[in-house]
């Protein structure tokens, strides 16, 4: 991690935070032996499984992966950066951290975010102001539906016909002109004149889950007047599209069984809310993005995908699938009529008729199948058997017997294709795509793996880590080409550089070495293991990587001999049969021990 903070000063900050209390701020903790426990505050689950440990004065949810030290944790409570949580942590303490020379970049980023939070704040109030004696704009909230007490709760605004009314409210406000442009909610014109990029709009102000108003988006009143119907905030320094979600701030209050919504826009969010459906969240004008996914893991279990159901919600409808389908989320979807969308439906049907229709909510194999119908003619042989082979790929990404059992059924009921047949078919799909016989690992030329590795292997390797991590003495004799992963290479050597400075290994520190949270996650998960691991564990484990690395260092010289053999490159074949006999020979007296 890049900072101008010392580590010694970075240390004092950790030590000051006691890790239980901070994070008992957030939280109930229970102490269980040595540990303290609690419901895990980053993803949703009824067991706790959030474990604090005071003595190494680090967190770690066995469900859900996340852990590391009351810097990371309040980092991810409180989204914050790296920096950010250390004077929020040291502010806690009353440490007051020095501004240093080169700090001095660091910090004007800091105070110029603080001053885009107030601008954006101040021009929200005047939004809010305009719009409550704004008779044209009130009338068409309201008959949009739109009650007095959401448009308060969403600090719905208007943006008047005027060219710089907000921008000359801001200087009267003491903003610069730099700061104004900087936030995106004032434009400069060729002659250099400045003035408001939201005009003759209702203002919508994007929150995020800060509280913090990071940019708007306005709509046109009528449709086809100067511009386009919905215009977004630029890309600012606190504002990002592929980041922020819609509503995201309220939702994450109102999701009592981890589920929520994901709708295409404002007024779908809006209108939902007003019939009691409050845990939706949008995607801002642009495509849901992977960055999204990984937010929504944070808060959620289960998505339901509630897009219009027009043809551009479909696409839309598919791609955010795909991207959710990598994350741990459950995924539904909502296959709105063609001419609806949530904010037109729970109009017509209200409360009821919306959640009705959500008890009917597709998976993502039954909405595959479902635009496959549409798709295909099943009146007719041809349509029926193009069905039947699509349907057999979409069923290959299914997990169990019992799901490929069922969806078989249902293919067959609409293809009169025999269901066993399918059922078949798509397991020997499925076997094609993993099988590898007769390998276990793969090893490049230069000897690391490139394949899936297999279980046995990984539990090997992260025991002898773990071994090397309390015994960090053993580094240096460890055969570092068993290892995986680049990661693993680098922290057991940080480990070995850090140990011939300092007597004893700070986790703290060695983790101030990595960036990846997912790193950090590895590593404290390698600390908060309570199992033991003895030397005779450690040497069982070198072995089997031992065997696994050899056995698959063979299979690979024997598919390069086949392959030379049918080259006719016998000098080739001579020197790998070679190196072939030296390996068994090796393992041979490896297995006599
Ligand atoms: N959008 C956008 N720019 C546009 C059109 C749409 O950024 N020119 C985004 C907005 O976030 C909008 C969402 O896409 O909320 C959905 O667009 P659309 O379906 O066209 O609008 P509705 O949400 O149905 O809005 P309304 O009901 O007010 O027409
Ligand atoms: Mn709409």
């Amino acid at each position: 991690m890049t900072t101008y903070y010392s580590e010694e000063l970075i240390q004092s900050v950790i030590e000051a935070n006691d890790i239980v209390d901070v994070a008992s701020g957030y939280m109930t903790l229970k102490r269980v032996g040595n540990s303290f426990k609690g419901k895990c505050p980053f993803h949703n689950e009824k067991t706790a499984s959030f474990t604090v440990s005071r003595e190494k004065q680090l967190y770690h949810c066995f469900g859900c992966g996340a852990g590391g030290n009351v810097i990371t944790f309040i980092m991810e409570m409180e989204k914050l950066p790296f920096v950010d949580a250390l004077k929020f942590l040291a502010a806690r303490v009353n440490i007051v951290l020095p501004e240093k020379q080169n700090a001095q970049e660091d910090h004007l980023a800091y105070e110029t975010k603080k001053r885009l939070y107030e601008l954006h704040r101040e021009s929200a109030n005047y939004y809010y102001k305009i719009l409550k004696t704004n008779r044209p704009a009130l009338e068409y909230l309201i008959k949009r539906g739109i009650s007095q007490e959401t448009i308060r709760e969403f600090g719905l605004g208007y943006a008047t016909e005027e060219w710089s009314r907000l921008t000359d409210f801001l200087k009267t406000k003491g903003f610069s002109a730099e700061e104004m442009l900087d936030s995106g909610l004032v434009l400069a014109s060729e002659n250099k004149r400045h003035y408001d990029r939201f005009r003759s709009r209702i203002m919508f102000p994007i929150v995020n889950p800060r509280g913090q108003i990071v940019g708007f988006g306005g709509r046109l009143m009528a449709n086809g007047t100067n511009g386009p119907k919905y215009l977004n905030s630029p890309e600012t320094p606190i504002f990002s599209k592929s980041y922020e979600l819609y509503n995201l701030n309220r939702c994450k209050n109102f999701m009592e069984d981890g589920r929520l919504f994901i709708v295409e826009g404002y007024m779908d969010v809006i209108s939902l809310y007003e019939k009691g459906i409050k845990n939706t969240v949008a995607a801002l004008g642009t495509a849901f993005t992977p960055f999204h996914g990984k937010i929504l893991e944070r808060y959620a279990s289960e998505v339901i995908i509630a897009f219009d159901g027009d043809s551009a919600g479909i696409s839309a409808t598919e791609k955010a699938m795909n991207i959710l389908k990598k994350t741990s989320l459950n995924v539904k979807i909502l296959n709105l009529p063609v001419n609806e969308d949530p904010d037109s439906f729970v109009q017509k049907y209200g409360n009821e008729g919306f959640n009705n229709f959500v008890s009917k909510a597709l998976t993502i194999v039954e909405y595959e199948l479902e635009l496959l119908k549409r798709n295909n003619d099943l009146t007719q042989t041809d349509g029926r058997l193009r069905y039947g082979n699509e349907a057999i790929k979409i069923l290959k990404q299914l997990e169990t017997s019992v799901e490929i059992d069922y969806y078989s059924k249902m293919v067959a009921r609409e293809t009169g294709i025999n269901q066993e047949v399918i059922r078949r078919e798509v397991i020997r799909s499925k076997t094609k795509q993993s099988a590898n016989p007769g390998q276990l690992i793969e090893v490049d030329q230069k000897g690391t793996f490139t394949q899936k590795i297999p279980k046995a292997y990984q539990k090997a390797q992260e025991l002898a880590i773990r071994y090397c991590l309390i015994t960090p003495e053993m580094i240096d004799g460890f055969p570092m080409d068993y290892l995986t992963e680049q990661f693993y290479k680098d922290l057991l050597l940080t480990i070995s550089e850090r140990i011939k400075t300092d007597r004893k290994i700070d986790i703290n520190q060695v983790m101030s070495h990595f960036d990846e949270s997912e790193e950090v996650q590895k590593i404290v998960e390698f600390m908060m293991n309570e199992e033991e691991v003895s030397r005779l564990d450690y040497q069982d484990a070198l072995e089997i990587m031992n065997r696994f690395y050899n056995e698959a260092q063979l299979d690979k010289i024997s598919e390069q001999i086949k392959r030379e053999s049918t080259n006719g490159n016998d000098e080739a074949v001579a020197r790998l049969t070679n190196q072939f006999i030296e390996i068994k020979k090796m393992m041979k007296e490896n297995g006599r021990h």
